[in-house]
């Protein structure tokens, strides 16, 4: 099935919220895995799901991505497409929040436009010196203190909130019961191999998720999934 865009905005709308809505995407091989041979996951994807990455980028407030995945990935500057935005009354490009512990972000990714979420007990030099360039959220001991952050989304005025991974970082707000909707890729590939999976953490959670769309496209499945609670 081939999606234009109009199909894509309708299927990937943010619902009306006043609290953040947290929407993280993946693809993932049907065996699971979230990366390919290259270890990186843009090769799993077809030409929908690379369609579908862009737009709901465009759709969104904030980007929210682990340093892991902005390193791996080699996360370097986006489009966004400004029309839409336009009509959809939001900011010309959403901000990029890089989500990072030990605060090692490259340098390119340091500009205005982008913000450091990281914690309040982060190394306070690597912080000073950050603060010179980029905006750093620094909230929570020993880990991000998540809903301190969605809180200053919120007063920003970003509720449509997309998680772009790595793995690690969904593990922690899936732990954390935060991931409102997963926007899933499954690619028709099997990896085997040790690749990650699309989340991972320390603790073993059971959130039960509705499936809102399975839509076939280049030979795999376009799938969101949604959590139901009180808006
Ligand atoms: N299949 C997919 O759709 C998909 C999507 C994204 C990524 N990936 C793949 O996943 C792999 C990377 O996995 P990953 O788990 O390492 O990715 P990740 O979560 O992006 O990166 C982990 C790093 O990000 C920072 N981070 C993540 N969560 C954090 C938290 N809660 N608090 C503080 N810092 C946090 C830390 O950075 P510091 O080291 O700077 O402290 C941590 O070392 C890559 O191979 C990438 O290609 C796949």
């Amino acid at each position: 099935m081939t999606l234009d865009v109009d199909e894509i905005e309708r299927l990937y709308a943010y619902p009306a919220t006043e609290r953040p809505w947290v929407r993280t995407n993946f693809v993932s091989t049907l065996d699971g895995a979230a990366t390919g041979t290259d270890g990186r996951s843009g090769t799993l994807g077809g030409d929908t799901d690379t369609r579908v990455f862009a737009l709901l980028r465009s759709l969104s407030d904030v980007i929210v991505v682990g340093a892991g995945t902005a390193r791996d990935e080699a996360y370097a500057d986006y489009e966004v497409d400004t029309d839409l935005r336009g009509r959809l009354g939001l900011s010309p490009i959403p901000a990029m929040a890089l989500i990072s512990r030990r605060l090692d972000i490259p340098q390119h990714l340091l500009v205005a436009d982008n913000l450091v979420v990281t914690t309040a007990d982060a190394d306070p030099a690597r912080l000073a010196t950050l603060r010179e360039s980029v905006e750093v959220i620094a909230v929570g001991d020993g880990e991000i203190d998540w809903p301190d952050v969605l809180t200053i989304f919120a007063d920003r005025g970003w509720t449509r909130v997309l998680c772009e991974g790595g793995p690690s970082l969904h593990g922690e707000l899936v732990a954390h019961d935060l991931v409102d909707e997963l926007c899933l890729t499954i690619a028709p590939i099997l990896a085997a191999g040790g690749a990650p999976r699309i989340s991972h953490g320390a603790h073993t959670v059971d959130q039960q998720m509705r499936l809102a769309h399975a839509i076939e496209a280049d030979g795999g499945l376009l799938t969101r999934w949604v959590r139901d609670r009180d808006r």
